[in-house]
């Protein structure tokens, strides 16, 4: 971070930036360093996003409430790269960066831990990644769609209601889904469109067609920020992101103790992730119904990226905005037959049938401008990414848990049996 006398606190600056005083000329006076808060900091996509924030200048707080590794016990089922706990993370940063992570262990949906938290780290921004984030979990019984939609849809308020009370221009950027809109017969927009109706136009929220409880949590969210920051004037950023494949960053690759997850099992893995591990053990790749389903996906690498955009590129009092965060559309079955053609050894693709209620194959083409147009320079889907991916799985194979990757919930029934049998909640 910034010391001594080369920095200052800018007084016409309504966010907290540091700026580099005016007589250093060039670059220099366009750097902005501000307090982030990364709630969901224990995540897979939170812990790399929180070191890289981190590793560019800024001062990280990072939250979480381990609601993801009890799952795991739930379910019986862990990351297939051994993950350290968020203190031994934070200290091997501390370690490796000279940086400090202040530490916030705490549950969103509660409104006091919440709002004190955001009271005293004073942040310029916060990125909100901690919600149940898969769709399976949320469609396994009534107790686990309750509980996906009040951790999410309540944690949401209680950051809405402490940044209006605390300081509205605090910076939201949220993680929404691009499963939010679904899949209409029509382009996909990037949040809103304009509508021609009985002679009359208006630019509005493009339709959401969620597939799943979790993703109607991600509409609800969307709907509220968006109204919370008509109201209290806030700064929001709402971004739909596609299906994030890989696993390693510029700074996680630093030390072995500052690892992400590795999701490989039925209910938490996503799509490619999951047949790169199919395909490392030998077993099939087992693709949803005919694979028609086609979906947005983009590198971990430009999550973090992404985010950085967002951050340095703030929204306007008042603004609610979407951007949608993807790079490449992909069917599920065009992955399958990549990750068959990459692997160097005989690779099966099943079929079964389809545990969600989708359709198998359908037209699709999103938007996906606005991030670019910030300066996106994305990692699309290499051959190398893969072979990579497949040394990161060769390494930990003996782990595999092959009862993990069988689909186990289905969207028709109103309760699917989960692994350990549990029946309700373990999550207090
Ligand atoms: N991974 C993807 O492919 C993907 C795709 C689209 C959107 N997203 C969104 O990005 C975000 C992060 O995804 P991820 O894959 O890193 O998920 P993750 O489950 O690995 O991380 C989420 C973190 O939030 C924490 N959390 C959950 N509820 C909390 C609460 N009430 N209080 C405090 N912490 C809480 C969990 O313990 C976990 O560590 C999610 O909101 C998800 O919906 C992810």
């Amino acid at each position: 971070m910034l010391q001594g006398n080369i920095c200052e606190l800018s007084e016409n600056d309504s966010l907290n930036h540091y700026r580099f005083p005016s007589i250093i000329p060039g670059w220099l006076d366009e750097l902005v360093f501000m307090r982030i808060l990364v709630l969901g900091a224990d995540g897979y996509l939170g812990w790399p996003t929180s070191i890289y924030l981190s590793a560019k200048g800024h001062q990280v707080g990072v939250n979480d409430n381990f609601a993801r590794r009890t799952y795991d016990h739930e379910l019986g089922q862990e990351s297939l790269v051994p993950i350290s706990t968020l203190k031994r993370r934070v200290d091997t940063w501390r370690k490796v960066s000279g940086e400090d992570l202040e530490t916030y262990i705490g549950d969103l949906t509660d409104a006091d831990f919440t709002h004190s938290m955001i009271a005293k780290f004073n942040p310029d921004a916060i990125v909100h990644f901690a919600e149940q984030r898969a769709a399976p979990y949320s469609m396994i019984d009534r107790a686990h769609c309750v509980y996906t939609q009040v951790n999410n849809v309540v944690g949401t308020l209680n950051i809405l209601y402490a940044i209006a009370e605390i300081n509205p221009d605090i910076h939201l950027v949220k993680l929404g889904t691009m499963g939010e809109y679904g899949t209409p017969n029509i382009d996909i927009e990037e949040g809103f469109i304009e509508i021609e109706h009985k002679g009359r136009k208006d630019v509005l929220p493009f339709p959401k067609q969620p597939g799943s409880f979790y993703h109607l949590s991600k509409v609800h969210d969307s709907h509220n920020i968006a109204f919370a920051t008509k109201i209290w004037g806030l700064r929001s950023t709402d971004l739909n992101q596609g299906v994030v494949y890989g696993h390693t960053t510029e700074q996680t690759d630093m030390h072995p103790e500052l690892a992400t997850r590795f999701d490989y099992d039925a209910v938490f893995g996503t799509v490619l992730n999951r047949f790169i591990v199919q395909a490392v053990i030998g077993h099939p790749l087992t693709v949803y119904g005919k694979g028609g389903q086609t979906r947005g996906m983009l590198d971990i690498r430009d999550t973090l990226a992404c985010i950085g955009l967002a951050l340095d590129n703030p929204a306007d009092k008042g603004e609610y905005r979407v951007f949608n965060q993807f790079t490449e559309q992909f069917t599920v079955k065009e992955i399958a037959e990549l990750i068959a053609r990459t692997f160097p050894s005989d690779v099966k693709i099943d079929h079964l049938d389809d545990p969600r209620v989708e359709l198998e194959e359908h037209y699709y083409n999103a938007a996906h401008t606005k991030l670019l147009d910030l300066g996106l320079q994305p990692h699309l889907l290499s051959d190398t990414l893969i072979e990579s991916l497949f040394g990161v799985v060769q390494k930990y194979q003996h782990l595999v848990d092959l009862d993990a990757i069988n689909p186990s919930v289905s969207w028709r029934a109103t309760q699917s049996p989960v692994r350990n049998d549990q029946k309700g909640m373990v999550v207090s």
